[in-house]
């Protein structure tokens, strides 16, 4: 049975969205733990625009189930990590422009760079994950590089409209999942996955972990909407 990792950035989104002291991360992810989460993931951008190195600090000392830091390899970032030392760390592309992040990381293409962050956050002791698009190149240069886990992203299966299109892409991320497990790497998944997309996923074989943000916060809104308001309406009364 796959493992569910809470993405957790959008809540400091909404929070800085005013730049203020709620709502707190740090408090979802323990209502996130108490029903059922089994890691909290949070991702440090380079650009700070939703977690903030506070966040870090203090999850590192709060959370009791698996504590997954994305980051992209930056030298200031990863002297963060090495720091903080999360259980795991989960290297991403990043891009100051894009809205989320947006295609997996050029393992391939940036042998020595990738290389190297995975080395340095090994030697802290911390699991590394690699965010790769379904691409058996970039699953053999993991492999290479000695990283213990592949997250494979599933932007493109999730974005897919046509039944045929979503077909295609989850046959390619089965490709994948078998490459990675073939690498004996373990085997993860993530991005814009939904409470209607994410059952093939989670059934691939060998999934171990999905990373799931967007779609469960943007259930909470909705399903704790009402009893916030009328929480408000009662003091106002
Ligand atoms: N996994 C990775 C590596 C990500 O960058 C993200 C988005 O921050 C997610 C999972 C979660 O994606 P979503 O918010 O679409 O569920």
């Amino acid at each position: 049975m796959a493992l569910l990792g809470l993405n957790i950035d959008h809540v400091a989104t909404v929070r800085e969205a005013r730049k203020t002291n709620e709502p707190d991360p740090v408090w979802a992810a323990t209502l996130a733990e108490i029903g059922g989460a089994d890691g909290i993931t949070l991702h440090l951008r380079e650009d700070r625009r939703h977690v903030q190195e506070r966040d870090l600090q203090l999850l590192r000392q709060t959370v009791t189930v698996k504590l997954n830091l994305e980051l992209a390899c930056d030298d200031a970032v990863l002297q963060i990590a090495a720091a903080a030392r999360p259980h795991q760390a989960t290297l991403v592309p990043e891009r100051r422009e894009e809205v989320t992040t947006e295609g997996g990381l050029d393992a391939a293409g940036q042998r020595e760079r990738v290389g190297d962050a995975v080395k340095r956050l090994q030697d802290a002791g911390i699991v590394v994950s690699l965010f790769l698009d379904p691409d058996l190149r970039q699953i053999e240069m993991a492999a290479e590089m000695g990283a213990e886990a592949v997250e494979l992203h599933t932007g493109a299966y999730a974005h897919a409209t046509a039944d045929f299109a979503g077909e295609q892409e989850l046959a390619t991320l089965l490709t994948s999942a078998a490459a990675v497990r073939n690498a004996g790497l373990t085997l993860h998944a993530g991005h814009g996955l939904t409470y209607r997309n994410v059952k093939p996923v989670a059934t691939i074989p060998g999934m171990c972990e999905l990373n799931i943000g967007h779609s469960i916060i943007s259930r909470a809104i909705m399903v704790g909407l009402e009893r916030a308001v009328r929480d408000m309406k009662r003091l106002i009364s």
